[in-house]
């Protein structure tokens, strides 16, 4: 498919996408964070635009530029990420979880730097909301696309997760795959649909994968 073909087909739609990982901060000097450079939802935001949306990216810190005519939020932890997102979705047709974000948290953010004394420490964390699975509970919900980033099992854990979290499409990436993935420019996806319906998207740039997932969201709305 040409990059082309699905230009101004988002007119009038608004698209929100999580980018980049969370942090979540230990003490003053320290945190707990996932690898996720946030190409693939900034080139996914792109192609949304450029196909016609009103298009808002919620990122974790990354080291990408906004995209031109992209409305760019920037957060640091899972909570903020989640609270954002809350004001975000309101009249959202199109919602893309694309963040890595972090699975738990710091029960408690220790404000001094935290010393070390013993030979052991054990960090008690509590478990982040999961924002796509709120997205997708909302009464009047927009499209909800998810990722599912797994080391084994791709297409059986994936098809849990999008029906777990009651998703229409979730674009699962096999990080077992060297050189692909995290930080790298180019990726490959199995797209599965609540209908049953699968999609591969061989290895290729982020940016062909993101004009690709618009083409695939597009032809399900
Ligand atoms: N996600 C989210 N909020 C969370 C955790 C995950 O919105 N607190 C979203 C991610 O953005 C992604 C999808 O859920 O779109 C799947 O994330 P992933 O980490 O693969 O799955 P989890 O449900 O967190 O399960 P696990 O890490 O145990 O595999
Ligand atoms: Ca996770």
């Amino acid at each position: 498919e040409s990059m082309t073909t699905q230009e101004k087909k988002l007119t009038e739609k608004r698209v929100v996408i999580t980018a980049g990982p969370t942090v979540e901060a230990i003490d003053p000097v320290r945190y707990i964070s996932n690898h996720s450079s946030g190409k693939m939802a900034f080139a996914l935001a792109k192609a949304a635009k450029k196909a016609g949306a009103e298009v808002e990216i919620v990122s974790g810190p990354v080291n990408l530029a906004d995209p031109a005519g992209v409305t760019v939020n920037h957060v640091t932890s899972a909570a903020q990420m989640f609270e954002q997102v809350k004001l975000a979705v309101k009249n959202c047709d199109i919602f893309i979880g694309c963040a890595a974000v972090a699975d738990y948290t710091p029960v408690k953010v220790s404000c001094q730097k935290i010393k070390k004394n013993d030979e052991q420490m054990t960090l008690e964390l509590k478990r982040n909301p999961d924002i796509l699975a709120w997205v997708a509970e909302q009464e009047d919900r927009p499209f909800v696309v998810g990722f599912a980033a797994e080391s084994q099992s791709l297409k059986e854990f994936a098809t849990k997760k999008l029906h777990k979290k009651k998703l229409d499409m979730i674009c699962a990436n096999d990080i077992s795959c060297e050189g692909l993935g995290f930080n790298s420019d180019d990726n490959q996806l199995l797209l599965l649909d609540k209908k049953g319906n699968e999609e591969l998207l061989d290895v290729a740039s982020k940016e062909v994968l993101a004009c690709k997932i618009i083409n695939q969201i597009v032809a399900r709305i």
